[in-house]
């Protein structure tokens, strides 16, 4: 474009003005490529982080914290039984968490120093029960019966939950993993049903 003379100065200028933008434009554009690049990459590894985090929590659910630190060795040591706290196994499917009365039998008054244990009169002082989150929980589409196997199989709860007797800690997993092969498994050896609908309703 030909240049009128009175605007020979500022027209240069302003070409070269525009030139310069032009470069950097040029280098923003090139800039502005990398930091897209390089925010992909984070958007990726953010996304690769997430999954492998939702992943790593489905393998290993975060570790359940009772109410009260109870300890089933000191317990089954002073000569309680099973049914002292988990009272339904032998009439009903469930075997059932103690409810704080059950508690309170023995620890209307202190039996130790334990911060524990105060937590145990700390719930009935306000009437409320201890809230035991339940650890074992086949899904709804399965039925199982205590009644069945421990009060007609004669199967001691050793055998699917491990020797409570050692343990001083609140359980936070099974000790077998609750899967169909395990519940079948015991069946065929047993030479019990392995029917479908004797376990799926
Ligand atoms: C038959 C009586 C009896 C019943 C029922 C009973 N306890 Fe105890 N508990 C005891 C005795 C005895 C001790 C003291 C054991 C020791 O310190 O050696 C104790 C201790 C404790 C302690 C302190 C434990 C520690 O680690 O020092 C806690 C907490 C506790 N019991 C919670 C409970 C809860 C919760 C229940 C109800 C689910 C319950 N107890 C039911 C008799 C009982
Ligand atoms: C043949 C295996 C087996 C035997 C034997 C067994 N259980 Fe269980 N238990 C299970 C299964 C499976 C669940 C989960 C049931 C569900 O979600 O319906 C469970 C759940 C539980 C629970 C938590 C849920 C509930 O029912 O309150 C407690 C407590 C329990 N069992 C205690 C016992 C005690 C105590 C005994 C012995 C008297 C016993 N179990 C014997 C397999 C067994
Ligand atoms: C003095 C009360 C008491 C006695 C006796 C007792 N338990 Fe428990 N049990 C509890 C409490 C409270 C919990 C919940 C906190 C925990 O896991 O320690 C529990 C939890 C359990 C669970 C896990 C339930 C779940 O949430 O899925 C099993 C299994 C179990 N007990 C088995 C037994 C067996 C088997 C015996 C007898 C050998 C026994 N318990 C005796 C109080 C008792
Ligand atoms: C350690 C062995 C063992 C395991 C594990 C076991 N069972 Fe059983 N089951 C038995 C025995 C033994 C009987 C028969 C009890 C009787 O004499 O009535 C039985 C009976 C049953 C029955 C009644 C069957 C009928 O004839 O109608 C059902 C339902 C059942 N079991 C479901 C389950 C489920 C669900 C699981 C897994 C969560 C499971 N069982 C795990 C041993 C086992
Ligand atoms: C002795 C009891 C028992 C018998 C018999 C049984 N199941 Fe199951 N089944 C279970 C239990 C318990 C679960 C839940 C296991 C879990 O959550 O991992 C299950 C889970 C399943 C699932 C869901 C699987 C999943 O990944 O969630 C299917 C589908 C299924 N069973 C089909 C069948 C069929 C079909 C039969 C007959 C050929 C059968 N079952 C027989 C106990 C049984």
């Amino acid at each position: 474009m030909p240049l009128a003379l009175d605007c020979i100065r500022p027209c240069l200028r302003g070409r070269r003005i525009a030139g310069e933008r032009g470069l950097a434009i040029g280098w923003r554009r090139r800039a502005l490529a990398r930091v897209t690049k390089v925010s992909l990459v984070l958007v990726l590894l953010v996304v690769a982080a997430v999954a492998a985090w939702v992943l790593a929590m489905r393998a290993t659910p975060a570790t359940v914290i009772q109410p009260i630190a109870f300890n089933h060795q000191k317990h089954l040591g002073v000569g309680l039984s099973c049914d002292a706290c988990h009272q339904h196994y032998a009439q009903q499917t469930i075997a059932g968490l103690p409810n704080t009365e059950v508690c309170m039998a023995c620890h209307a008054a202190p039996l130790s120093e334990s911060l524990e244990e105060e937590k145990v009169r700390a719930y009935a002082e306000r009437g409320h029960e201890i809230p035991w989150i339940t650890i074992h929980a086949l899904p709804d589409h399965s039925f199982f019966s205590h009644r069945r196997h421990v009060a007609l199989g004669k199967l001691d709860c050793a055998v699917c939950h491990g020797d409570m007797t050692q343990r001083t800690a609140p359980v936070t997993a099974p000790a077998v993993k609750l899967t169909m092969a395990w519940c079948v498994g015991c069946h065929t050896q047993r030479n019990v049903t392995t029917d479908c609908s004797a376990c799926h309703k």
